[in-house]
């Protein structure tokens, strides 16, 4: 067992903390032959909607298992989840600053999402600031953007003002990541090959290869 907690987080809504939740936790089990567990602390309930398409479905969830907890119960969860997962990945709900803790101690790494946007950065610090003193592994993830993106620069000097590192890949705008959730499943599952399975098989190389060292 691995036993390694990943919390995604990002108090900006919608920057695809659950797109990459799900994405990943699939990818784990697809390509590495994890076991996983996935927690929504989130009220919105966005991951639970998905879980429970799935489960209706009956799509396979070999691998996969499903918790919900509070912000505060993730820890106690992640816990108690790692003994006997490789990965548990902890989803957030934006705007988070206050309540943020329990789930950024528990990991032991955070992944923070932002689109290649000044609106993004500007949500950003609170979050880094919680994960630096709690001294954690932090990564930041650049989603619904293009390499080609004239912002990709801007990113990027914005993480290094940070004092931070964001992950290889650069995860594109693509309708499958939002399709696929959208029938309970995820891109890895839909596509056996395209640019999302590309990015998310090589997200996932990336993060593991972190977590491991
Ligand atoms: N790379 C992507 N390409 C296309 N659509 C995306 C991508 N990432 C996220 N989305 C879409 O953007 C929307 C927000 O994504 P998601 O729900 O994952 O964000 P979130 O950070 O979890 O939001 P919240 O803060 O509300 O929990 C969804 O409709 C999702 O399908
Ligand atoms: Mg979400």
């Amino acid at each position: 067992m691995l036993s390694k907690v990943i919390t995604i987080s990002q108090q900006k809504g919608g920057s695809g903390k659950t797109t990459l939740a799900v994405h990943l936790a699939l990818a784990f089990i697809k390509y590495h032959n994890l076991k996983v567990a996935v927690i929504d602390t989130d009220p919105q309930g966005s991951l639970g909607k998905w879980f429970m398409i799935r489960t209706e479905k009956k799509i396979p969830n070999d691998n996969l298992t499903f918790k919900t907890a509070s912000l505060w119960g993730a820890q106690y969860e992640s816990k108690t989840l790692k003994k006997d997962h490789d990965i548990v990945i902890i989803d957030t709900p934006p705007k988070i600053e206050s309540d943020a803790r329990p789930s950024i101690e528990s990991a032991d790494l955070v992944l923070i999402p932002i689109a290649a946007s000044h609106v993004d950065f500007w949500a950003t610090g609170a979050i880094v600031e919680i994960a630096k003193k709690a001294n954690k592994k932090i990564l930041i993830q650049i989603n619904r953007s293009s390499q080609r993106s004239k912002l990709i620069t801007k990113t990027n000097e914005f993480i290094k003002s940070l004092d931070l590192s964001a992950t290889k890949t650069i995860i594109g705008n693509r309708q499958i990541f939002a399709a696929s959730m959208g029938e309970g499943k995820t891109a890895v599952e839909k596509q056996k090959k395209s640019n999302a399975v590309e990015e998310i098989k090589n997200l996932s190389e990336q993060i593991l290869s972190e977590i491991k060292q």
